[in-house]
């Protein structure tokens, strides 16, 4: 157990000391977490394989889902990758730095440990001021998962951090909750043609209109799981409560997650109900009695008419929902497509396969 020190620090202008003392530290081979535009991210020296070692421990995340490599600025790529195909440096003229994550072919001083023995490395320019200031002072690339536990929802508060990595890591760099809220959108650049592997920050639709040749993943959209791909695990955020997705129109999907509900707490189940503000306050006359005798537990995430805010909520809201100890979630989700692609993955995920689709009634 080590001692971990958190630094509180303005997410517009970062305190150079701060800065430099957690470039310090990464650069001795320290475990830093600081906060970028989506998650707060887990760092370690990216080229330093023993520092690279202590993130998987850390985490307790298995040797075979590879990381994530962050650099300051575009320049960079040549000190991880073997060149750009001219799509990937198109996308990253336009939306670096910013919420996008691509895969390209490795070069040797890339550790094996950090690509989890594959061929190609995954790098992103993170935009956040914070990481900014950071991965400038440090001056090396940073390797950096999300900074929670292996298959916790990743952590959008440093909060989220202690409550999972605490003793386990040298420096907390606080700057309040991030923006995003979701994990970057990855995009894999050594197919042909380069494939969507995780929606995020960025859709595929601003992907596409730079890039048309992108496409989903198969077996994305045609109600089939997406094939397991190198480092795509399914079962991942998930809360410690069985989740289940409930996908369909608003009434239709409301009437039968309340009567879901009946059925579970009738069973001696405690249910905790996780839905847009609009749907939980259509349910709230319908689930009144339970939810005042403790056997119902609900928790807001963003809105139906704001996706953006859903996102940044969505992590935050499962974590709040599993603190409660109820062994059931009934989820509501907002569609697939566009913004919500992002938001659908992730649920889904948590769902590890239980989603019922609710035809109108
Ligand atoms: O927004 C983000 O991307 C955050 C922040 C901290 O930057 N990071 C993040 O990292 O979400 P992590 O470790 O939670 O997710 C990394 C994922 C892996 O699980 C894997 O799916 C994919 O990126 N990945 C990394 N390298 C890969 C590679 N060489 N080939 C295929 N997938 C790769
Ligand atoms: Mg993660």
């Amino acid at each position: 157990m080590i001692k971990t020190r958190v630094i509180q620090v303005d997410r517009d202008r970062p305190d150079p000391a701060a800065i430099d003392e957690a470039a310090q530290a990464l650069k001795a081979g320290k475990l830093v977490v600081f906060p970028t535009e989506t998650v707060y991210g887990l760092g370690a020296h990216a080229l330093d394989s023993v520092a690279v070692q202590g993130i998987f421990d850390a985490k307790e995340r298995p040797a075979n889902d590879p990381l994530i490599v962050h650099i300051a600025h575009i320049g960079q790529v040549n000190q991880c990758a073997v060149g750009m195909p001219a799509g990937a440096r198109k996308l990253g003229l336009s939306f670096w730095a910013g919420p996008l994550t691509m895969i390209l072919a490795k070069k040797p001083s890339v550790p094996d440990l950090v690509t989890a023995g594959l061929p190609s490395v995954a790098l992103r320019v993170p935009s956040h001021r914070v990481a900014r200031a950071l991965m400038e002072m440090a001056g090396i690339p940073i390797a950096a998962p999300s900074a929670n536990r292996f298959s916790r929802p990743s952590p959008t508060t440093a909060a989220h951090v202690l409550e999972d990595l605490d003793g386990r890591v040298d420096l907390i760099l606080d700057a309040g909750p991030t923006d995003i809220g979701l994990e970057s959108t990855i995009v894999d650049f050594t197919v042909d043609p380069p494939v969507l592997r995780r929606p995020g920050g960025l859709t595929l639709e601003q992907i596409q209109s730079l890039v048309p040749a992108v496409v989903l993943q198969t077996g994305e959209g045609s109600g089939e799981d997406p094939q397991v791909a190198p480092g795509q695990m399914t079962r991942h955020y998930a809360p410690k409560a069985e989740l289940s997705l409930y996908e369909g129109p608003a009434e239709a999907v409301i009437r039968r997650v309340a009567a879901d509900v009946r059925s579970a707490t009738a069973a001696g189940h405690r249910v905790g109900i996780l839905a847009p503000e609009e749907d939980l306050s259509a349910l709230a006359p319908e689930i009144a009695g339970r939810a005042s005798a403790g056997r119902v537990e609900t928790v807001p995430y963003g809105s139906r008419r704001d996706l953006e805010r859903s996102g940044r909520e969505l992590y935050a809201s499962i974590r709040a929902l599993d603190a409660t100890g109820v062994d059931r979630i009934l989820a509501i989700g907002m569609g697939s497509e566009g913004v919500a692609r992002a938001l659908h993955d992730r649920l889904k995920r948590a769902a590890d396969g239980r989603v019922r689709t609710i035809v109108q009634d």
